[in-house]
């Protein structure tokens, strides 16, 4: 019953939809199991390019089923346009499963997203503007919508009247907005019902028995580990579970049947809204690594901040999903430079920090403490295996290893799906 579990060790956008689609080709099940398309997975096979928001990577694989868990938030609209769009361009998408029990993203949630960050004004998030964080508070004030209810029509009426209830006294009174139809929701969500019957499914049944069966799963996680509603850098994250546990809640499997966990690993750090970034540069070495590393965001477009490694929050993603493998990502990106800071503890008012700072107060005021590793200049991009890279940049692997607490297992030296060396097999 092999179950890995692939997540972002960091503050998302590690790579994971490339690490995924590698995988996908080997595994008979890919699995989404939290957050919704405020995610944006970019996967290059030959000259195609393709950036999934919804689905799990593994769709882009013809052996793989696609599963979206009961743990996601979707939004129907854009689940259509992304599998039209897969269609138009030849790929298969009829395999595609998803939960009964998943939570729908409403119109109206993605409007009390938009107006809440705009009343935050200076605190706010910098939310993707989904209605990612409002459809999970449906979800847990028991007043979402989910996807089964789409196919009973009074049901969902007195679902969406009920939540509807609340929102249009904070929408007209609070925000100073227009009260939303029921009608006009109920009859939207209900064009949709039809076009998703084919894939709605028992999703838990069907990877359990998948699992007794031997076969392998995949769960891809969205977002990453700081961005974890209990374990990241709170009130600056999303509103699910990314890190390893989420994989079991958000797809019904329990965590005995999970046997292996990799962290996404990019070889320096990038952060997309607000929140604090340790080692966050200013200069001209933060814009070098946005310009090399393409560090755009994928669904909203931003420019994503970017910094130098940071240790202390490897370690803390190798504690808080039991890593047992790093896939480290975007080594290609660093050659160039003579030197490469690493950061390996903070200071903090004056202390040595070694571990990541619980509170809050102390996370906003730590500095790095750098180590500088010496750089290389060769392009390792067609390297194949471990030794063919240069000596400085095997050491500058070997001293991430080290310092962040497991194993290795590929590194990617290049977007594409060749571009990577594999170290220790992941299956
Ligand atoms: P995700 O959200 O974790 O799937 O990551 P994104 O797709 O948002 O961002 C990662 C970006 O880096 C994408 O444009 C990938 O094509 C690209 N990428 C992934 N791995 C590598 C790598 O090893 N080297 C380089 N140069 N680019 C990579
Ligand atoms: P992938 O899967 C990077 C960030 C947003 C914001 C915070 C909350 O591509 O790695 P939300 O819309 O989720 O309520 O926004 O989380 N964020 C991401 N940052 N990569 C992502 O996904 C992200 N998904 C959400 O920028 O700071
Ligand atoms: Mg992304």
């Amino acid at each position: 019953m092999p179950a890995l579990v692939l997540l972002g060790a960091q503050w998302g956008d590690e790579g994971k939809g490339k690490a995924t689609d590698l995988l996908g080709g080997s595994v008979d099940y890919v699995v989404r199991y939290q957050g919704g398309n405020n995610a944006g997975h970019t996967v290059v096979v030959g000259d195609q390019k393709y950036a999934l928001h919804l689905l799990p990577s593994g769709i882009l694989s013809p052996s793989c089923i696609p599963v979206i868990g009961n743990g996601v938030v979707v939004d129907p609209s854009v689940l259509l346009s992304e599998l039209s769009g897969l269609n138009e361009r030849g790929v298969d998408t009829s395999k595609l499963l998803i939960s009964g029990n998943a939570h729908i993203i409403t119109p109206y949630n993605v409007t009390v997203d938009k107006v809440t960050e705009r009343f935050l004004g200076k605190r706010k998030i910098g939310t993707t503007g989904r209605g990612i964080g409002p459809t999970y508070a449906d979800k847990i004030n028991r007043v979402g919508i989910r996807v089964q209810d789409l196919y009973d029509e009074s049901i969902l009426t007195q679902k969406v009247e009920a939540a509807l209830d609340v929102k249009n006294q904070m929408l007209t009174k609070l925000y100073n907005r227009r009260a939303i139809a029921v009608d006009q929701v109920v009859a939207e969500l209900l064009e949709y019902a039809d076009k998703l019957r084919p894939y709605v499914a028992d999703t838990v049944l069907v990877l359990n028995q998948a699992l007794e069966e031997d076969k392998v799963v995949l769960f891809e996680g969205g977002q990453g580990t700081l961005l974890d509603i209990d374990h990241g850098t709170y009130p600056f994250v999303t509103s699910s579970n990314p890190t390893a546990g989420g994989a079991c809640t958000g797809a019904g499997v329990g965590p005995t049947k999970i046997s292996r966990v990799i962290g996404i690993l990019k070889a320096y750090t990038t952060r997309v809204g607000a929140g604090p970034f340790p080692t966050e540069l200013f200069d001209a070495d933060g814009d070098a690594l946005r310009r090399i590393g393409g560090e755009r965001g994928v669904t909203t477009g931003r420019d994503r901040r970017c910094g130098w490694f940071d240790a202390v929050i490897a370690r803390y993603a190798t504690r808080v999903n039991g890593l047992t493998d790093f896939f480290l990502t975007k080594l290609d990106v660093l050659t160039g430079w003579e030197e490469i800071p690493v950061c390996v503890a903070y200071e903090i008012d004056g202390r040595r920090v070694e571990e990541l700072p619980y509170s809050q107060s102390d996370f906003h005021h730590a500095k790095p403490i750098y180590e500088t590793l010496p750089g290389w200049s060769e392009d390792i991009t067609k390297a194949k295996s471990f030794s063919d890279l240069p000596k400085n940049a095997q050491d500058y692997v070997k001293a991430l290893e080290e310092m962040s607490g497991a194993p290795i297992s590929a590194i990617g030296v290049g977007p594409g799906r060749d571009e990577t060396i594999e170290i220790n097999s992941f299956l």
